[in-house]
C-alpha cells in the first residue's frame, strides 16, 4: 500500500481552517493508505527555541484535537518527531549533502527573515528546516505528503534531496516525495484576513457554542449593505465565504437570491450559518471532553503507534548506513 505522511508543529488548540485545510483529508486518506501523522515539536523548536516549556502542553491539545474530527489511531500511525530520534540522524545526514544554497534560496525561508521580526530566525536549525522535514518524508517511503500550498517548496528540496543521496550513494532506497493539495475553499478568518489563533479571528473547535454564535453576529458582511431593502452582493461577503464550506447547494442559493434581491437579511442569513456550524462543532467537542477523561498521559496513548514509528524508521536507517558504508 502506498504511504501517506503529514505533520504538524504543535501550536496548541486548533481551528476550523486546520480542519478544513488538513485534517478533514487526513481523515479521509487514513481509510486508503498506509498513513504516518505526526507532531513536528522538533520544527517548531526552529523558531520557538526561545520558549520550550509548553510544548508537552501544547503536543497534548493537538493530539486530543485530531482525534476530536477522527483522526484514528487504529488506522493511521500517530506519533511524536522528538521521541524518534532516527529522525535526528538521518537530519544529519542527510545535512552533509545539502548544498546551503538550495537552502537560502526557499521562499519560505526568505519569506520569514524578511517579515518576522520579533523572532531569532538566524540559526541553523531554522536554515535547514526543509532538510529536517525531508528526513521526515523519506524515513516512512511516503509517496503523498498532503500539505498547503506554502510548503511546495520543501517538497520540491526533498525530491532535490532525494535525488543528490542516491546519486552520490549510487543506491535508490528513498521514494521521491509528493506533494498532495487539497482543493478547499479556503476558510479566512472572521475579520477577512487569513485564519490565525494569533489574530483573534479564528473560530477554534473548541470554542464555546455560544461564543460562536455572537462572534457570527458580529461578522461583518457586504458592507455596501446597511439595512435589509438594500441589496447585497454575496460573492464579496465573508460570511458567504463560510457558506460556501457549511451550507448545502438550496441554502446557498435561497441566500444568493434572497441577498441580491433583498428578500433576506443577514441576521437570517448568519443564523442559518450559526447552525451549521453549531452542528458540526457539537458533537467534535463532546468527543473532544470524553477523550480528555479517557486519556490521562498522551505519551502512553500514543506509546505503541510511537513504537511502530520507531521499528520503520530504525529499518531505514540500516539502509542508509549501509548505503553510506558507514
Ligand atoms: N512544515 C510543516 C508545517 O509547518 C510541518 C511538517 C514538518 C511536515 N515535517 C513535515 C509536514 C513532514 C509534512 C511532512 O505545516
Ligand atoms: Fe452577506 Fe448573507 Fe448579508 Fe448577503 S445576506 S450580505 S451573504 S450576510
Amino acid at each position: 500500500m502506498e504511504k501517506v505522511l503529514s505533520g504538524m508543529r504543535p501550536t496548541g488548540r486548533l481551528h476550523i481552517g486546520h480542519y478544513f485545510g488538513a485534517l478533514k483529508n487526513w481523515v479521509k486518506l487514513q481509510d486508503k493508505y498506509e498513513c504516518y501523522y505526526f507532531i513536528a515539536d522538533w520544527h517548531a523548536l526552529t523558531t520557538n527555541f526561545e520558549n520550550p516549556e509548553n510544548i508537552k502542553e501544547l503536543r497534548r491539545e493537538m493530539i486530543l484535537d485530531w482525534l476530536s474530527v477522527g483522526i484514528d489511531i487504529n488506522k493511521a500511525t500517530l506519533f511524536v518527531q522528538s521521541k524518534n530520534i532516527f529522525h535526528a540522524e538521518l537530519y544529519l545526514l542527510l545535512s552533509m549533502i545539502t548544498p546551503i544554497g538550495w537552502l537560502e534560496r526557499c521562499p519560505t525561508y526568505k519569506e520569514m527573515k524578511a517579515e518576522i521580526t520579533d523572532k531569532d530566525l538566524s540559526g541553523l536549525g531554522f536554515l535547514g528546516y526543509p532538510v529536517l522535514q525531508t528526513a521526515d518524508i523519506i524515513m516512512y517511503s511516503a509517496k503523498y505528503v498532503p500539505v498547503g500550498v506554502d510548503q511546495m517548496p520543501h517538497i520540491e528540496i526533498s525530491r532535490e534531496i532525494v535525488r543528490r543521496f542516491h546519486h552520490l550513494y549510487e543506491c535508490d532506497i528513498f521514494v521521491e516525495p509528493e506533494g498532495l493539495l487539497t482543493d478547499v475553499p479556503k476558510l479566512l478568518g472572521l475579520d477577512g484576513r487569513k485564519m490565525s489563533k494569533s489574530y483573534g479571528n479564528a473560530i477554534m473547535l473548541t470554542d464555546d457554542l455560544k461564543h460562536v454564535e455572537s462572534e457570527i453576529l458580529k461578522m461583518v458582511t457586504d458592507t455596501n449593505r446597511k439595512r435589509k431593502s438594500d441589496p447585497g452582493n454575496p460573492e464579496i461577503c465573508p460570511v458567504f465565504d463560510y457558506h460556501k464550506v457549511f451550507s448545502n447547494e438550496d441554502e446557498r442559493e435561497f441566500i444568493v437570491d434572497g441577498c441580491k434581491n433583498a428578500k433576506i437579511g443577514c441576521i437570517e442569513c448568519k443564523k442559518i450559518l450559526i447552525k451549521h456550524l453549531l452542528e458540526f462543532l457539537e458533537p467534535i467537542q463532546v468527543k473532544r471532553s470524553n477523550l480528555e477523561k479517557e486519556i490521562k498521559d498522551v505519551d502512553e496513548f500514543l506509546s505503541e503507534s510511537q513504537k511502530k514509528s520507531c521499528t520503520v524508521a530504525e529499518k531505514m536507517m540500516t539502509s542508509v548506513r549501509n548505503a553510506l558504508k558507514i
